[in-house]
């Protein structure tokens, strides 16, 4: 990028507007920088929004399946009306700089239809929709040198970075596992089945934001770490933080997650249940048969599917109804609604839900908040 305005924190110009951006903003300036989002490497612009939206692919007809935007509100967009470049600014200065190319009004109306298939505006993409801003920046960015996000804790979450030490730890065929949730039982078990046929697993949370109600990113970090400790060997399974925010997007979600990790150095993703999902918005398998739309090898990136997994008191065991015979009457699985009311009452999950050492923070940290 030439002429950009200063790549260190310090060193401003003071002709170049300023915005004090959001979370959500400097969460994708961060991955667009770092290479998280390849193919993509700007926010994009009205054509590409579009195509995106339509189609799952880029203009240039690589397959890209979320819209990365910069959305403004008005009144910023009129401040920035007539600037070439843009500052982009965290809470302690500037993060570094987009070159604006062309302001464009969001079509909201294709954005709800197609990325959340919804205009329900009690879902949480679609809410943020409503709220974001009515126009958007488009164009190619530059971090300022030394510049990461902040995210709460201190696991790496940068894929360059990332991919480098899988690949330190001489890992091909590496399993990524995306989650929001304390790890329970059933993603246990599918991290394990996985595992089972590759060399290395990575299990990697979102940091940013999430819906209200999930479990508090610290929390989830404590039971990430106890889990890991005492369930996963060293040698074949490492903690990793993907500094992206919920969308809630469920089909859409799940082929932008799989590219995403891809970039993260992940050669295989895990899509389960109704992945990226909530309420009833989505089908239980929408974000598997979603892959099917694109070309063997197309994404860079093989997806492991797994079906409904529970606990099964005649097995003894996790399974799914293709490995258990036995009637759901047998079947023990708690919705999230349901946890969250019995940690609500004190009461401590059974160790066929979720590890003892995970249901006592979980425990804790309702109280906590009680
Ligand atoms: S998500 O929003 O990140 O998808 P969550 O952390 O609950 O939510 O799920 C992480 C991954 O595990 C997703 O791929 C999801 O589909 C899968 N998953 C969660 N629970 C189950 C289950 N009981 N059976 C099968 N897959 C599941």
């Amino acid at each position: 990028m030439t002429g950009a305005a200063a790549t260190t924190r310090d060193l401003r110009d003071a002709s170049i507007p300023a915005i004090r951006a959001s979370f959500r903003q400097l969460s994708d300036f961060f991955l667009l920088a770092e290479g998280g989002y390849e193919p993509v490497s700007r926010f994009l612009g009205s054509r590409e929004t579009a195509s995106v939206c339509r189609t799952m692919h880029l203009t240039t007809g690589e397959p890209w399946s979320m819209p990365i935007v910069f959305p403004v509100d008005d009144s910023t967009r009129e401040r920035v009306a007539r600037a070439d470049f843009v500052e982009v600014w965290d809470e302690e200065g500037p993060a570094g700089v987009l070159h604006v190319e062309e302001v464009f009004e969001i079509d909201k109306q294709t954005f709800a239809d197609c990325i959340f298939r919804t205009g329900d505006s009690a879902h949480p993409g679609i809410s943020w929709l409503r709220t974001c801003g009515r126009y958007a920046l488009a164009g190619p960015i530059e971090a300022c040198r030394g510049w990461k996000l902040s995210v709460p804790g201190t696991l790496p979450i940068s894929p360059r970075e990332t991919a480098r030490m899988i690949r330190n730890r001489g890992w091909r065929k590496v399993v990524g596992f995306q989650t929001r949730n304390p790890i329970h039982r059933a993603h246990e078990y599918c991290t394990k089945i996985a595992l089972e046929t590759a060399d290395g697993l990575v299990i990697h949370p979102v940091l940013g934001e999430t819906k209200g109600d999930d479990t508090p990113v610290q929390v989830r970090l404590a039971c990430y770490e106890t889990l890991l400790r005492n369930y996963y060997p060293a040698q074949h399974a490492m903690l990793a933080g993907f500094p992206g925010w919920m969308r809630y997007a469920g089909p859409r979600e799940a082929v932008f997650h799989a590219q995403v990790r891809r970039n993260y150095g992940i050669t295989h993703f895990i899509v389960g249940r109704d992945h990226a999902g909530l309420g009833d918005y989505y089908g239980p398998f929408d974000a598997q048969r979603i892959f099917s739309d694109f070309l063997p090898g197309e994404l860079g990136v093989e997806t492991v599917f797994f079906d409904f997994v529970h606990y099964c008191e005649r097995c003894g065991c996790m399974a799914s109804k293709k490995t258990c015979p036995h009637g759901p009457e047998h079947h023990l699985h708690l919705a999230g609604r349901a946890l969250r009311r019995m940690l609500a009452e004190g009461r401590v999950p059974p160790p066929e839900y979720t590890r003892p050492e995970v249901a006592r923070i979980l425990v804790e940290a309702a109280r906590g908040t009680a």
